[in-house]
């Protein structure tokens, strides 16, 4: 079980010229908000068991279907913290103020998590089972599974809302999941490389983003036949 969870909880820090394509440090975080380095880490912190929470969850799930003869559904889970450096791009982006309480309001992905299954079945009963439980909000789901983005892009996402119990105090805390399959992971993985080559020419561009679709549709159809199959095999 110990290769379950691998966890990206922080970017390193980069150095770059400019503002826009550059990771912040902490300090630079820090003194943006105009805040003090501890409400800054309990900020973190808060995210950080969120994600504790809800990667156990899973883990219990997971545990749970093999309890009843059935593979481990899950192959891994990918979890991180949204860097300084993309929470400040997305401020500006959205114009929301630069402030914890408004971040915190206005973000639903500072806290991730990906879990990834062979079977595409499998996404759906792990989501259903999550959001039965009584203690899980569900604020927003959106299945690009059944309706995939037009570039191609499979993944059913679910903002959640979990409590943390801390000393004196029950938080809800805002999560993004994503819920995917190998095929759907190595899509998009390779999707997202593309997006920062942005020194290739156009016309290769467009080629390759016409491939990647094919690719997303030949992933979908191998996707379905493995289904089809594990079926027959239960
Ligand atoms: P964001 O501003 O990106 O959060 O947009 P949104 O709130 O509409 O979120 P959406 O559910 O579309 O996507 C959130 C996350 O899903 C992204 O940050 C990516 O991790 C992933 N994602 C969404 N679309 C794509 C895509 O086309 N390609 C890849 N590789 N990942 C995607
Ligand atoms: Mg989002």
């Amino acid at each position: 079980m110990s290769d379950l969870i691998q966890v990206d909880h922080d970017k390193p820090v980069r150095d770059k010229p400019h503002f826009a394509d550059s990771e912040l440090t902490e300090a630079q975080f820090i003194h943006l908000l105009g805040e003090d380095m501890v409400p800054i880490q309990q900020f973190f912190t808060y995210y950080q068991c969120a994600i504790m929470e809800i990667e156990t969850k899973f883990k219990v799930l997971n545990a749970q279907f093999s309890l009843r003869g059935e593979k481990n559904p899950i192959e891994f889970i990918q979890s991180r913290i949204k860097s300084y450096g993309s929470i400040m791009r997305k401020v500006h982006k959205t114009g929301i103020p630069c402030r914890l309480d408004a971040i915190e309001d206005e973000l639903d992905d500072i806290a991730g998590i990906r879990v990834v299954c062979s079977f595409r079945e499998d996404i759906y009963r792990l989501a259903d089972c999550f959001l039965q439980q009584d203690d899980i909000t569900l604020i927003e789901r959106k299945d690009y599974i059944e309706h995939p983005k037009p570039n191609g892009y499979r993944s059913l996402h679910l903002i959640v809302s979990v409590p943390i119990f801390l000393e004196n105090e029950k938080r809800p805390v805002k999560a993004e999941l994503q819920l995917r399959t190998l095929a759907m992971d190595f899509w998009a993985s390779v999707e997202h490389k593309l997006r920062y080559k942005k020194d290739l020419p156009r016309k290769t561009l467009a080629l390759l983003y016409r491939d990647l679709k094919d690719c997303a549709e030949e992933s979908a159809a191998w996707d379905e036949k493995m289904q089809r199959i594990r079926n027959m095999l239960e």
